[in-house]
């Protein structure tokens, strides 16, 4: 009887000092928003439509030439004859421009790679009319 409490006894011991070796994973911390650097959409009216305006792309664009890109109009123009939501590659004012094959790279209509990156970003925020 006394011998099988020392037993009993040394069971509970072990048990109680080795059952709470748990390896816990913390979780990956999430990255905290950082209130200083605040989403910034692009807008079609003061950051794309001003891209027509001064690489002259109105000179020919202007009513005669689909599409119209002048003020007022281009947004209507472009969404969704020209521009898919969501996609550059598969919108014709990127993929005009963004090269090679580009019917308005090929003709020298060229733009900054910044106005370029701007368009795309445009595009792939949705295309807004903002
Ligand atoms: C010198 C006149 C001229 C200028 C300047 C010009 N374009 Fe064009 N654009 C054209 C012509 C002509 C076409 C039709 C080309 C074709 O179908 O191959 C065209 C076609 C397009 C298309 C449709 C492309 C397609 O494959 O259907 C888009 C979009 C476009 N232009 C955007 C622009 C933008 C943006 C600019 C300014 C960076 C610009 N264009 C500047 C004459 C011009």
């Amino acid at each position: 009887m006394k011998l099988s409490k020392i037993l009993l006894f040394s069971i509970v011991i072990v048990g109680l000092t080795t059952s709470c070796e748990k390896a816990y994973v913390l979780p990956e911390p999430v990255k905290p928003i950082d209130p200083s650097q605040p989403v910034v959409l692009t807008s079609f009216a003061t950051e794309i439509q001003p891209i027509f305006t001064s690489n002259s792309c109105t000179d020919c664009h202007d009513g005669s030439q689909a599409p119209d890109l002048t003020a007022g109009n281009s947004y209507a123009a472009l969404v969704s004859a020209f521009v898919t939501a969501g996609a550059p590659s598969s919108s014709i004012l990127y993929t005009t421009l963004a090269g090679p094959g580009g019917a308005m790279y090929d003709m020298g209509q060229q733009i900054s790679a910044s106005e370029l990156a701007a368009i795309k970003k445009w595009i792939e925020e949705g295309a807004l009319n903002n």
